[in-house]
């Protein structure tokens, strides 16, 4: 017996070790037997019952196998709970997954982009930390909250107009936006997970110094290539994508700001469940305010159940406190706490191995819908990358002279209803749904129009500024429609997709 602790369990006696063992064995064979719907739709496993019109497709969804399953359980047996090995392990992943100086994990993308944002008011940025009445210059098209930490911290946001085919900012008022020493920063997303014009941005962002946090919540696995005159701190070879035959390298997006943030609710590119995470880029005094934000608002910067980490714990001398007083209980900032548990990270680590498969996943089925949707631009503006004039059966068809200079990570496949269609965006809504087949809407529409933002603008006329008539994110709110793309969806969910969509325009 060695001395170690065993417990008569059915018909022998067995150690914790050997218990465990069984458990996770017992939880794969659980899992292999019910969530054979979550499993990926392409390879092996894809041939799960669909009957067309009663089965759901979903727009998204959790895709995973036993792997996760059982690494959820694993790390509830150990019961460390709040962010502990795991949560290092997977942000040590992550990070260098993407390429970035570190990955600092947070229970949701809208946490990380409130953690993200409030770092950059931190009182130790000096003349660039963003005060109350600053500007910061974004999209109004889109989700809410990539929008609302701005607001949220007393800074104006100043509204560009989107883009309805590319559905990021428009970038021609760009530099009228500027309000010199108002302006702090660029905070805006690759929307649905199509990279933004970061040549342009990138280039503002230096030229008028400003901050930008680049929301990556929507676009996991996106590259970008700048120009060869334009790169910036040696580039980060992405893991995957395109690979590149000049001087350029795609990177990918999440890695040209000075932030950027992360989701990892269940229909993003991989899932924790509820999830995020901000990306230290930039300065690594960042991490610091970042983790401070996340972490109550304290000074020290100890890792959970670590202590000391600084070596002069009962040293310091901060704000009005004695000399002495504890660091662990020294708060420089007004924080919050917003860390998931070690189970998501767990999981995490198991959806990060897919990752590659995920993104390619999602390139193929958008790729496919697009196929067999081609035909139809009668009814239909298609989704268009960045940069791209056109699709064609070969390939985009680019603006750049360099060629593409973007590879999208497509969160979902996006149609806008022509104004001259003899249906509504509202009506094929209504029709997909009769069908089962999920579908969404671009997120908030105008965000301007939304009653958040109108009770706001109605309390304080000056609290937002807008930069143009903001037609193109009425356009989207009024006839954007996505469907999915999700790495859970097969060939014939796709197939059924093309054809209901298809059989709908043909007899309106
Ligand atoms: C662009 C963007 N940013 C932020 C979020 C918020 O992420 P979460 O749902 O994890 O809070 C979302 C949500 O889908 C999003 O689409």
């Amino acid at each position: 017996m060695g001395g170690e602790l065993r417990l008569g369990f059915r018909d022998r006696m067995k150690t914790a070790a050997e218990l465990k063992a069984e458990i996770l064995g017992l939880t794969r064979a659980y899992s292999a037997l019910t969530h054979g719907v979550n499993r990926p739709g392409y390879g092996e496993g894809a041939q799960r019952a669909f009957v067309p019109g009663e089965t759901l497709i979903p727009y998204a969804g959790r895709v995973f196998t036993e792997d996760e399953v059982e690494a959820a359980i694993s790390a509830t047996l150990d019961f460390w709970l709040t962010l502990g090995k795991e949560g290092e392990c997977f942000e040590e992943e992550l990070a260098q997954f993407l390429g970035v100086k570190r990955s600092i994990l947070v229970n949701s993308g809208s946490s990380a982009n409130l953690v993200a944002f409030s770092a950059l008011t931190s009182h130790k940025l000096g003349d660039r930390r963003i005060r109350p009445g600053d500007e910061v210059i974004t999209c109004a098209a889109g989700f809410p909250t990539t929008v609302a930490p701005i607001l949220q911290n007393n800074a104006v946001p100043v509204f560009l107009d989107a883009d309805p085919l590319t559905l990021n900012a428009h970038l021609e008022r760009l530099e009228e936006a500027v309000v010199p020493g108002k302006t702090k920063a660029v905070m805006m997303a690759h929307t649905l997970g199509n990279p933004f014009d970061l040549e342009t941005i990138t280039n503002f962002c230096r030229q008028h110094e400003l901050w930008l946090i680049e929301d990556n919540c929507d676009a996991l696995g996106a590259t970008y290539t700048l120009p060869s005159s334009q790169l910036l701190d040696p580039p980060v070879a992405p893991k995957q994508g395109e690979g590149g035959s000049t001087p350029q390298l795609p990177r990918f997006t999440g890695t040209f700001g000075d932030l950027s943030t992360q989701s990892f609710y269940p229909p993003h590119h991989l899932t924790l469940g509820e999830g995020g995470a901000v990306n230290i880029v930039g300065k690594m005094l960042l991490k610091v305010l970042v983790e401070s934000f996340r972490d109550w608002g304290r000074d020290c910067w100890c890792a959970s159940g670590k202590e000391n980490t600084c070596n002069k714990r009962f040293q310091w001398q901060l704000g009005e406190l004695p000399l002495g007083y504890d660091h662990k209980y020294i708060y420089s900032h007004l924080g919050y706490n917003l860390k998931p548990l070690d189970i998501q990270a767990a999981i995490g680590r198991q959806q990060i191995k897919k990752l590659p498969a995920f993104i390619e996943a999602r390139r193929a089925n958008w790729e496919y819908l697009r196929r067999g949707l081609a035909g139809l631009e009668e009814f239909f503006d298609f989704h268009l990358p960045t940069h791209a004039s056109k699709w064609t059966p070969r390939g985009f068809e680019w603006r750049t002279q360099e060629g593409p200079r973007c590879s999208p990570s497509w969160f979902g496949f996006m149609m806008l209803v022509k104004p001259a269609a003899p249906f509504s965006r509202t009506e094929l809504a209504r029709h997909l749904d009769k069908n089962r087949i999920g579908n969404r809407m671009l997120f908030g529409g105008n965000l301007l129009r939304q009653p958040a933002f109108v009770q706001v603008r109605k309390e304080n006329p000056g609290a937002m500024r807008v930069m143009s008539d903001l037609s193109g994110a009425d356009r989207l709110m009024n006839e954007a429609i996505f469907v999915g793309v999700y790495p859970g969806l097969t060939r014939a969910m796709l197939d059924y997709i093309v054809e209901t969509v298809s059989a709908f325009c043909k007899k309106a």
